[in-house]
């Protein structure tokens, strides 16, 4: 006798690459532009160690119960005032505090989710948002994408044509992989498509903060006027992923069963780690910690614009993010990642082959690197040695 037979839904869900990816790169000589982890820098420290001596000083059995599911009120004040300053008017009861903003993609996908269901997504995509909907047997719909972000035209014949299209996936701002931002216009093109049909988008906003220009795009979240959207915040990027906490945005019909999925997952976020961050809310400490976050972000970004300006060879080209942690790498056609990423590996560089980033799987001539983890002088040295193994390879 063994163990039975595994559930329906975890037919053809494989491990993330990526999650892989970052075991192999914890080696202390490979040079990782894999993962997509805030620099260790960036963390607040001291900010952070003197709020927790006040609250373990002060510590009150409060602290250490069980919470409310739909999380700590007083960070859940906070996060309204947070949207407030991104044009979002809302109250604490259309806030849910999730376990990064990764368990808002499962509770939405668990509330609306039937095998067969459809999902428009951009392509390419956040990889583990393509994982954790295949768990609910979603199917998925590619949208068409230009420079300014899914074409609302073709979200519009989409819609249209398509039965059973429940949820559109978007990260408007500064993509996760891509590095690709939604225009305003197309913003609100989209959103004059979304209001046509019974559909919910799904706003994931994570590196939303992290802007390195003057530019300003306001979140589509601030846009909605039927309650169509579901906006995805997450302290992971901006202060620390540690403490494994994000918060959803929506009207009371979807954060409703948002709730009730969070119920029967993990009851509650750390009551704990919540009050750690809204204290650091509280004492108004974001906005400086985001101004010194982002200079540091945008010189890595720059740097490593520059060193691929100089090594990489003709028929390479890179995107130019005007934020976020990312920039995604093509190759000619006929080269594969996948093939290339073995190599690169031997030369002690990782990064992430695009075409885990496809809902279908393809292409294979792509790369992410993230360039905010890894410090100066490895940028440099790790795109020296990128550019080597693509021009033995070429
Ligand atoms: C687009 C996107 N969404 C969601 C997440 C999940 O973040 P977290 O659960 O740490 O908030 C990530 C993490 O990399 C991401 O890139």
């Amino acid at each position: 006798m063994g163990i039975p037979s595994y559930a329906d839904r975890m037919a053809g869900v494989s491990g993330s690459a990526v999650r892989e990816i970052l075991k192999l790169t914890q080696q202390p000589d490979i040079i990782s532009f894999g993962g997509g982890l805030p620099s260790a820098d960036s963390f607040p420290m001291e900010d952070l160690k003197s709020i927790l001596k006040e609250l373990t000083d002060n510590l009150t059995p409060g602290l250490l119960q069980y919470g409310e599911t739909e999380g700590y009120r007083p960070l859940r004040e906070e996060v309204v005032k947070l949207m407030a300053t991104k044009g979002v008017n809302v109250a604490v009861d259309d806030v849910l505090i999730t376990s990064g903003s990764q368990q808002g993609l499962d509770l939405v996908a668990k509330s609306f989710i039937n095998p067969g269901d459809k999902i428009i997504v951009e392509s390419p995509t956040y990889l583990a948002a393509l994982q954790t909907f295949r768990m609910y047997g979603a199917e998925f719909i590619e949208a068409p994408v230009d420079a300014d972000g899914v074409m609302a035209e073709e979200l519009d014949k989409i819609l249209a044509s398509e039965e059973n299209v429940k949820l559109i996936y978007m990260i408007p701002s500064f993509q996760n992989p891509s590095g690709r931002t939604v225009s305003t216009e197309r913003r609100q093109a989209i959103m004059e498509v979304v209001r046509k049909y019974d559909v919910v988008l799904i706003e994931d906003a994570p590196y939303e903060d992290l802007k390195y220009t003057d530019a300003v795009y306001p979140c589509m979240k601030s846009m909605d006027t039927t309650g169509q959207v579901l906006y995805f915040g997450s302290f992971s990027k901006v202060i620390t992923p540690g403490f494994r906490l994000g918060y959803s945005i929506a009207s009371e019909p979807i954060l409703s069963r948002m709730i009730i999925g969070k119920q029967t997952c993990d009851l509650n976020c750390s009551v704990f780690s919540q009050a750690v961050l809204a204290e650091f809310l509280k004492r108004g400490l974001l906005p400086d910690h985001l101004k010194k976050i982002n200079a540091e972000y945008k010189a890595k970004r720059d740097l490593m614009l520059k060193t691929l300006e100089e090594t990489m060879p003709e028929g390479i080209t890179w995107t130019h993010p005007e934020g976020g942690l990312f920039l995604w790498l093509e190759l000619p056609a006929h080269m594969s990642t996948n093939d290339l990423f073995l190599k690169a590996v031997e030369k002690k560089v990782a990064y992430v082959a695009g075409d885990s980033f496809y809902a279908a799987g393809e292409p294979h001539n792509a790369m992410r690197i993230n360039f905010s983890n890894a410090t100066p002088d490895k940028i440099v040295l790790g795109v020296e040695k990128l550019a080597e193994v693509i021009k033995e390879n070429m």
